[in-house]
C-alpha cells in the first residue's frame, strides 16, 4: 500500500496536461468516484486494525495532493488559452447589458444632404487649410487691404504672423481651387471656419460653412438662380420659393443674398423672418473679374457663379434648433433625435 502510495504520488507530481484530453484524464484517474485513489480508499477494509489509522493517514494527503495538482493544472491550462479564460464570478447565463451606440451628429447628417444634392448636378469636393494666409482669405477675393470691407469679418490673427490667420469664411478654397485647376470647375467646399465673436445661442466663434463655386464659358445670372432654387427645393421641399436680395461682397459682383419663403404659419415664423416671411441663408454672386485674374483664370474668357451658405443655420431651420450651441456641447439626449434627411 505504501508503495503504491508513493509511485501515485510521483506520477501525479510529475504530470503535464498540454490539452482538455490530458486534463481529463487526470481527472478521471486520480479525481472521480472510480480513481485510483478511490479504489485504494476501498481497500482500507482489508488493511489490519493497527495500520488503518497509518494508511488513511496517506491516502488523505495523496487524496490532497491530487485535488491540489488538479486546481494547479486547470489554473496552467487556461492562461495558456489567454483570452478566452472566463474571469473568475463572470456568469455567462445572465442577461447581456444594452449598449448605447451613438448617432451621426445633426451637422453631419445636414452636411451629407448639402453634398448629395450638388453631386448629382455634377460638383465635385474640394477641401483647404483652417489656417489660412491673408492672401486666400482676403487678398485674392478682392478685399483691398485696410478695406472696411475686411472688418465684416471679426477675424482671428495669429499673433507673431498677421499674414496668417484661422480662415474667416470657406470662400479661401475657391481661391486654392482656382489656382490649381483649369475650367470647367464646379466644387463644392464644406468646411469649419472662425469669427472672432461672442458664444451666444445665434452666434458661435467656429461653425461650418459650404462654399460652392462654378467657372465655365458663358454661365450666367440666370444658372447661377437656378441652381439655388434647385438646391432650395431639394433642400426644403418643392415648392419652396426663393428671391435674390441685391447685397456687397467683395469677391462678387453682382452680389446677392439667398431668401427663401419660409411662411408666417405661427409666432415663432414671425420671430425667426422679422415679419416678413423670408428668411436668408446664404450669398451668392457672380465671381468678381478680379478675383478670376488674381487665381489665374482668364475674365475675357471664363465666367462662373459662388455661393456661401452656414451648415448650422441649415440644421437650425431644418430640424428646428433654437440656439446654436447644442452643436457642441455633445449632450447625448440632444444629439440622438436627428433622423437622415
Ligand atoms: N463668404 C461669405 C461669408 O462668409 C459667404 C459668401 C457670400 C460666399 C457670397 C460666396 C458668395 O461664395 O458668393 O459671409
Amino acid at each position: 500500500m505504501k508503495q503504491k502510495v508513493e509511485a501515485l504520488k510521483k506520477e501525479i507530481v510529475a504530470y503535464i496536461a498540454s490539452s482538455e484530453q490530458e486534463l481529463e484524464d487526470f481527472r478521471m484517474k486520480f479525481i472521480s468516484r472510480k480513481s485510483v485513489i478511490g479504489d485504494l480508499f476501498l481497500e482500507m477494509k482489508n488493511i489490519p486494525a493497527e495500520e488503518k489509522k497509518e494508511a488513511g493517514k496517506l491516502l488523505n494527503e495523496l487524496k490532497n495532493l491530487a485535488q491540489d495538482k488538479f486546481k494547479e493544472l486547470i489554473d496552467g491550462f487556461n492562461s495558456q488559452q489567454g483570452d478566452s479564460k472566463i474571469p473568475e464570478g463572470l456568469d455567462l447565463t445572465l442577461p447581456a447589458v444594452k449598449d448605447t451606440i451613438g448617432a451621426e451628429h445633426p451637422l453631419n447628417r445636414v452636411k451629407a444632404r448639402i453634398i448629395e444634392i450638388f453631386e448629382r448636378i455634377g460638383f465635385n469636393l474640394s477641401e483647404g487649410p483652417e489656417i489660412e494666409d491673408d492672401w486666400h482669405n482676403f487678398s485674392a477675393l478682392n478685399f483691398p487691404e485696410n478695406h472696411p470691407a475686411r472688418e465684416m469679418q471679426d477675424t482671428f490673427f495669429i499673433e507673431k504672423n498677421p499674414d496668417i490667420a484661422l480662415r474667416t469664411h470657406t470662400s479661401s478654397v475657391q481661391v486654392r481651387v482656382m489656382e490649381n485647376q483649369k475650367p470647367p470647375i464646379r466644387t463644392l467646399s464644406p468646411g469649419r471656419v472662425y469669427r472672432n465673436e461672442a458664444i451666444s445661442a445665434r452666434a458661435h466663434c467656429v461653425f461650418h460653412q459650404v462654399e460652392g463655386l462654378y467657372i465655365d464659358k458663358n454661365v450666367s445670372f440666370a444658372d447661377l438662380k437656378q441652381t439655388m432654387l434647385h438646391f432650395a427645393q431639394e433642400f426644403f421641399g418643392k415648392g419652396t420659393k426663393i428671391r435674390l436680395r441685391p447685397s456687397y461682397f467683395p469677391f462678387t459682383e453682382p452680389s446677392a443674398e439667398l431668401d427663401i419663403y419660409w411662411g408666417l404659419k405661427n409666432e415663432t415664423d414671425y420671430r425667426i423672418t422679422k415679419g416678413t416671411g423670408w428668411l436668408e441663408i446664404g450669398g451668392c454672386g457672380m465671381v468678381d473679374p478680379n478675383v478670376l485674374q488674381s487665381s489665374g483664370i482668364d475674365p475675357e474668357e471664363y465666367t462662373g457663379f459662388a455661393f456661401g451658405m452656414g451648415i448650422e443655420r441649415m440644421a437650425m431651420l431644418k430640424y428646428q434648433i433654437n440656439d446654436l450651441r447644442l452643436f457642441t456641447e455633445n449632450d447625448i439626449r440632444f444629439l440622438k433625435q436627428f433622423v437622415s434627411l
